[in-house]
């Protein structure tokens, strides 16, 4: 067990875990957003459900602790590579053209960070935190709190889009490298997980975009 922490590759190997955790949250969030532009009250439904009870509030825990462990890893293995390389963050990129996304991963990280911590205020907070500490104006129900947000204020369609372009762009990385992390590395897979990690990642963004643009033009006609 000592190796998961003490060596880069046992770090690696829980970037890559907790990567592939957090990426089937987004593959849950994202589907379970689009049910909105079918039906507010099915959306309702679901995020009564996933309210303020010890299931939902267990699993909020556990997502943080995902994204605790992500970030504070990524921390460590950045601040690492500093150490052994100085400004120049990958020992390949004197060699071969390492790509944008694969050298920015911790900035790209950074402005993720950014949009969450804007995105929870806009909702979680209003919604589950709230109800949680029964403050005044929780809302139970999220379809009008989405729907308002977009359709009042387009420009919120814009800086979610920005945001879900940083995510996309870590993601085309993100999603290759954890997969050859845990074990696909050998050279027929190397160009398919690519492609492979480039269609999770357009798959899942282009779903997540759907409620912000479809809401955003739905308010430039109001
Ligand atoms: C762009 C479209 C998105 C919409 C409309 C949306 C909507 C929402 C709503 C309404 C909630 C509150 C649910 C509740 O508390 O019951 C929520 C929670 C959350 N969202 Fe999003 N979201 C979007 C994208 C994202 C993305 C891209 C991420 C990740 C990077 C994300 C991460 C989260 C997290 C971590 C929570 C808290 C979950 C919890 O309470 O356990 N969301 N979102």
């Amino acid at each position: 067990m000592y190796w998961l922490f003490n060596s880069s590759i046992g770090r690696k190997l829980i970037m890559s875990i907790s990567g592939i955790f957090l990426i089937l949250f987004l593959l849950f969030h994202a589907t379970m957003n689009l049910v909105l532009v079918f039906s507010a009250e099915a959306y309702d439904m679901i995020c009564e459900a996933l309210g303020a009870n010890w299931y939902a509030i267990a699993g909020t825990l556990v997502l943080a602790g995902g994204f605790v462990i992500h970030i504070a890893y990524a921390t460590w293995l950045t601040l690492q590579n500093r150490q052994a390389r100085g400004a120049d963050n990958y020992a390949s990129s004197n060699k071969t053209q390492t790509e944008w996304a694969a050298k920015n991963m911790y900035v790209l990280g950074l402005i993720i960070v950014l949009g969450l911590a804007i995105h929870l205020w806009n909702f979680w907070y209003n919604m589950q935190f709230k109800e949680l500490l029964h403050l005044e104006g929780a809302v139970s129900g999220g379809s009008g709190l989405v729907i308002g947000l977009f359709s009042d204020c387009p420009v919120y369609t814009l800086i979610y889009l920005a945001w879900l372009f940083a995510i996309w762009f870590h993601l085309t990385h993100g999603v290759w490298s954890a997969m050859q992390t845990i074990g696909f590395n050998n050279k027929t897979w190397f160009p398919r997980l690519k492609v492979i990690g480039n269609i999770v990642a357009t798959i899942i963004m282009i779903v997540f975009a759907v409620v912000p643009v479809y809401f955003g033009i739905i308010g430039l006609f109001k």
